[in-house]
């Protein structure tokens, strides 16, 4: 015969295997964030190769198609018009010389965007970067804004608010890593369409970014309980609740703090605070 004790232990133990479930599933979830990061670096790193010498082959062919241009135009001349007017026309040549710059100068633009993204790409990915340098943080900021504006455009405006910043001291690519999960988290907390504020500053001791938005916000009890790892309100699939977490390892690895304020309803900013000179 079972005893109320025995049922409510084998109440206590099943709870406690979904849970043992849900963070397996969570953890494998930050797992494949983490594999799908060091690929996007392998694949930039790949691609940057062809790049370089696609976009150089390029320069060249502008140049050569204009020599080549104006050298058939020159030989035109030499020919009667009555030869001349045909052939030109056989080759559309009229249309190619003026077709032909503007294909070259499209092919630029659409090599020069990838090699922004590979950049940014590079800037990002390199998680396992430990090193620290003396950075520009708000060259990281750009970086991060142009990997994640497609997600965040939907959802809000973007306002950069910045200071003219002295170099910190850090390792860009977690820093990035830390404004990311602020600016996904700000997008997720807007539910219509709002505005994300990113402002800097810095003082005599500090460096600091911050991340505002005029999403729903959070009360005393979710505040209290938001750098607890795996806390989420997200429904399954979007949350792990290891963003925050995890962000305030990294900042607390740079001798900084991350700050947070919040009202219900209005908003929430998150402030990243890092040592100008931090111990070593
Ligand atoms: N900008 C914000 N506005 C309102 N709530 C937020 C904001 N950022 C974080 N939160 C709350 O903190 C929780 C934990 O965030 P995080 O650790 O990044 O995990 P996740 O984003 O996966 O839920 C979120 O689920 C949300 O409830
Ligand atoms: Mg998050």
């Amino acid at each position: 015969m079972m005893s109320q004790n025995d049922n409510s232990k084998d109440k206590q133990i099943a709870r406690l295997e979904a849970q043992l479930l849900m963070l397996k599933e969570q953890l494998l979830q930050s797992e494949k964030l983490a594999s799908l990061g060091q690929l996007a670096a392998g694949v930039a790193h790949e691609i940057n190769n062809p790049i370089g010498y696609v976009s150089s082959n390029m320069k060249m062919l502008a140049e050569y198609s204009d020599s080549l241009i104006n050298l058939v135009k020159l030989l035109s001349q030499q020919v009667d018009e009555a030869k001349r007017l045909p052939l030109l026309a056989q080759f559309d040549f009229d249309y190619v010389c003026a077709d032909l710059p503007k294909l070259v100068q499209e092919s630029e633009q659409g090599l020069n965007r990838v090699v922004d993204i590979i950049h940014d790409l590079k800037d990002f990915s390199h998680l396992e970067e430990v090193e620290f340098v003396d950075a520009d943080l708000h060259q990281g900021i750009q970086s991060t804004l142009n990997i994640v504006s497609n997600e965040l455009k939907y959802k809000a405006g973007v306002v950069k608010d910045f200071a003219a910043l002295p170099p910190v001291r850090c390792i860009p690519s977690q820093l990035n890593q830390v404004l990311l999960n602020l600016l996904v988290n700000a997008a997720h907390a807007i539910e219509q369409h709002g505005t994300i504020r990113i402002s800097t500053g810095f003082d005599d001791n500090w460096v600091w970014f911050s991340v505002s938005d005029d999403g729903k916000g959070m009360d005393e009890v979710q505040l209290g309980r938001i750098f607890e790892p795996f806390y989420t309100t997200k429904p399954k699939g979007q949350g792990t609740g290891l963003g925050l977490p995890l962000s305030r390892s990294i900042v607390e690895k740079h001798q900084g703090v991350l700050d947070v304020s919040s009202t219900p309803g209005v908003g929430n900013c998150f402030t990243v605070k890092l040592p100008r000179q931090p111990q070593r």
